[in-house]
């Protein structure tokens, strides 16, 4: 009988040193790692050779409680675990490599992690077979999974798409008291187009900045500590923004129903500071607030927020606000934006999505 072999790699974006610290902190495991459920620590001491915990493992809605024992540790570089249950012992090894530059800020790290079931002299055959033929695709799936969790943890986020998210507010909103202006007083179907657009880009600013509040401030103000001047003035230029979004949203309804010039002067000026103060907020996100979110944030974090955000668009805009998003994209950041997307949209955006957009625009912008 010879032994069963399942190895798995990850190239994850950090230092081995930061993935050591996590895979060695044997207490929070269930906190990384969906596989674990609880784990128990027997005996006392660091993690060295000898240090032995039980811990229960919830795969495929089952679960199985097993003990580990340490066997090897190399720092940073590797180690080994030992496991025996119904017959077979297991040997869970895990290794790091650091690749690229030493000296480059973004390190990255081969983690493989090899898991040898080896059936012992008193297991039965047919166990053996069952658990060897099921057991390896099953053991695959969970080391993968285990792997792609410990890159949550310790990527940090990339949060670049941001910028080209902040883009099309900067964009649409500079351009939106001209767009208001050129609708004659009295043209309904004028007014109807130009205030449906701006309703999108308030709504999606509002779901943007709300995404925000929920998902990014509390960690970053658990963290670390916002400079004072950064903290006061963000929180000054939010309310600026939420009140003139208010009153934008007030005028542009009253504006669709009637068309008056009236009220069209009124929206275009209220446009016109919205757009300053978020100009001014953009900019001081972008070089206050994103570098701390890159830094104190994990990369899952970050991408709790882009996921907040796809679920925040009507399901009828999604494709024409992501659209809004990939106009001022160079190459690189439309990959990301296109990479971050539920894939039914990205088969969306790459099909019909471009031919409506085209006619989308077209009727906003030439059509005045
Ligand atoms: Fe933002
Ligand atoms: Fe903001």
């Amino acid at each position: 009988m010879g032994a069963q072999e399942v190895v798995v790699s990850r190239t994850i974006a950090a230092a081995p040193e930061a993935i050591w610290q996590v895979i060695t902190d044997i207490g929070r495991a269930p906190d990384f790692f969906r596989s674990v459920s609880a784990v128990e620590v027997l005996g006392s001491g660091g993690y060295a050779p000898g240090f032995r915990w039980r811990e229960t493992l919830t795969v495929f809605g089952r679960s199985e409680t097993r003990e580990l024992t340490v066997v090897e540790v190399d720092p940073n570089r590797r180690t080994v675990l030992e496991s025996e249950a119904a017959g077979v012992r297991y040997r869970i090894s895990c290794e790091l490599t650091r690749s690229g530059d030493h000296y480059e800020s973004a390190p990255r790290t081969l983690v493989v992690s090899r898991f040898v079931a080896d059936q012992l002299a008193t297991a039965p055959h047919i166990l053996w077979r069952v658990l060897g033929s099921l057991g390896a695709k099953a053991t695959e799936e969970v080391l993968a999974q285990d792997l792609a969790d410990l890159a949550s943890v310790v990527e940090r986020a990339d949060a670049e798409d941001m910028i080209v998210i902040h883009r099309l507010f900067n964009r649409e909103l500079t351009a939106g008291p001209d767009l208001v202006t050129g609708v004659p007083g009295g043209d309904l179907h004028r007014a109807g187009i130009v205030a449906d657009h701006l309703e999108i880009v308030l709504n999606t600013l509002v779901d943007h900045h709300h995404g925000e509040d929920l998902l990014i401030w509390p960690l970053l103000a658990a963290r670390t500590t916002i400079p004072e001047d950064v903290h006061d003035r963000v929180s000054d230029q939010h309310d600026a923004i939420h009140d003139r979004v208010g009153r934008a949203r007030d005028l542009l309804r009253r504006w669709r129903e009637q068309a008056d010039s009236g009220i069209r002067d009124e929206l275009a000026g209220l446009i016109t500071e919205l757009a300053d103060i978020l100009r001014d907020h953009l900019e001081d996100e972008e070089n206050r607030i994103l570098p701390l979110v890159e830094q104190h944030l994990t990369h899952a974090e970050y991408l709790a927020l882009v996921e907040h955000g796809h679920e925040s668009l009507p399901k009828d805009k999604a494709a024409l606000i992501v659209q809004l998003v990939l106009e001022g994209a160079n190459k690189r950041e439309r990959a990301l934006v296109l990479e971050r997307l539920p894939r039914s949209q990205q088969l969306m955006i790459r099909t019909v999505g471009a031919r409506q957009y085209r006619r989308y625009v077209r009727r906003l912008r030439e059509a005045g």
